[in-house]
């Protein structure tokens, strides 16, 4: 094989990494607003903060239709993980919210730290041959970083014990990523 063509494998393959990821992380972030709201309709009441919620988890689930379609259309085999995935995000969103205002928004404000970097990885190493790839990942980007900035204005907050939950997130986010690239 040519030192061009292998290049251009492993440029695919990477491309197709990126999706498969890209895919899983917003099909988790569907999930875990999902498990925000499952305790919002039940044992936490806050309509402010439903409605909140319910408008960042309908970008999410443009972004996810987004990559399902490029995993169809390039018949990429999505993480085999996306179960798991399914479920400790709902977890994480249940579980944030009975804890309060402030950890469902840090909760938000954690994993977006993370998207944010993640996605801007990409943007970087995405070549023109996939421009159009790259302008979705940017507008995501903005999305995420809104939701953040949404995140930090309805109070999260890293203080005192809240910062071990952010460590705690972000780390679990990225394991996330990097099983997901590859499985
Ligand atoms: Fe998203
Ligand atoms: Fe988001």
């Amino acid at each position: 094989m040519s030192i061009y063509s292998s290049m251009q494998k492993s440029n695919k393959r990477k491309i197709e990494e990126f999706i498969r990821v890209d895919h899983a992380g917003e099909r988790g972030a569907i999930k875990i607003y999902e498990g925000q709201l499952l305790a919002l309709n039940t044992i936490v009441r806050n309509e402010e903060l439903k409605k909140t919620i319910e408008h960042m988890k309908e970008h999410e689930v443009e972004h996810c239709e987004f990559f399902e379609k490029e995993i169809k259309k390039r018949g990429i085999e999505p993480t085999k993980f996306l179960p798991l995935w399914d479920l400790l995000g709902l977890g994480l969103g249940f579980g944030s919210t009975l804890l309060g205002k402030k950890a469902a928004m840090l909760c938000t404000a954690s994993v977006e730290e993370v998207i944010d970097e993640h996605y801007l990885n990409q943007i970087k190493e995405i070549k023109n041959d996939e421009k159009s790839l790259r302008k979705k990942i940017e507008k995501f980007r903005q999305d995420e970083i809104d939701h953040k900035d949404i995140a930090y204005d309805e109070g999260a907050t890293k203080e005192g014990l809240y910062s071990i939950f952010d460590k705690v997130i972000k780390t679990g986010s990225k394991i996330a990523i990097n099983i997901s690239e590859k499985i």
